[in-house]
């Protein structure tokens, strides 16, 4: 059995990576692959509670930027175990909404030093890095509506806008170091455009 493919979807908030993986889903089906979609932080019983535990602290918690690095980490941990692995060495395709590069720009953002982050992906998520990351990208001012409508509430959705202009920032750099993994796409597209940016960057992948 062939393994499947590790592709993942990163940028900042309300740039539409789960709208992206609602229109991929079909068309990859339609092309007789088998998916899984999940997501980080969560995707298992128990990274969800970490999850949970992260982005919406009880009382008025608040985590230093390295036990968040760790949680996050240890929820990765626990989805690589029991999930992606698995489905991976089962031929499935996982596409991951969200998975260790939002740790390297959220976390790095936040303070963690980039090395730390990367002595913890090193350990964490080892050899299974992604076939492919598509990041959604676009100016936070143009994504601040967007963001407004949406009524998720948690500790990132409430930054102020350089936060959101550092993330892109530490995404776009991700993309430069590693342009053969990394697909940059504009989230400002339509919806059908974005999606055929991402099928073309996916078949790319398929005949590798
Ligand atoms: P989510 O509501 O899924 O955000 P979005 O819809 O924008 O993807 O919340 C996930 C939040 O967790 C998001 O603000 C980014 C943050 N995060 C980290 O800080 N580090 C991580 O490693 C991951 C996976 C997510």
């Amino acid at each position: 059995m062939a393994r499947g493919r590790f592709i993942t979807f990163e940028g900042g908030e309300g740039t539409g990576k789960s709208t992206l993986i609602a229109g991929l889903v079909p068309a990859l089906r339609d092309r007789g692959i088998s998916v899984v979609v999940t997501r980080e932080p969560g995707g298992t019983p128990l990274a969800e509670k970490i999850r949970e535990l992260a982005l919406n602290p009880p009382d008025d918690h608040e985590w230093s930027p390295l036990a968040h690095a760790l949680l996050m980490n240890a929820a990765r941990e626990d989805h690589l175990v029991r999930q992606i692995r698995p489905a991976l060495d089962r031929g499935l395709w996982v596409l991951c909404d969200r998975f260790a590069d939002s740790s390297r720009a959220y976390q790095s953002t936040q303070g963690v030093s980039m090395s730390v982050l990367k002595q913890f992906e090193r350990a964490v998520v080892g050899d299974t890095t992604p076939d492919l990351t598509l990041i959604l990208d676009a100016a936070p001012e143009d994504l601040a509506a967007r963001r407004m409508a949406r009524d998720i509430t948690d500790v990132f959705e409430a930054k102020g806008m350089e936060f959101h202009q550092n993330i892109r920032n530490a995404f776009l750099a991700i993309a430069k170091d590693e342009p053969n993994r990394c697909t940059v796409i504009s989230a400002l597209q339509p919806v059908e455009d974005v999606l055929a940016n991402a099928l073309t960057a996916i078949d790319a992948l398929g005949a590798q």
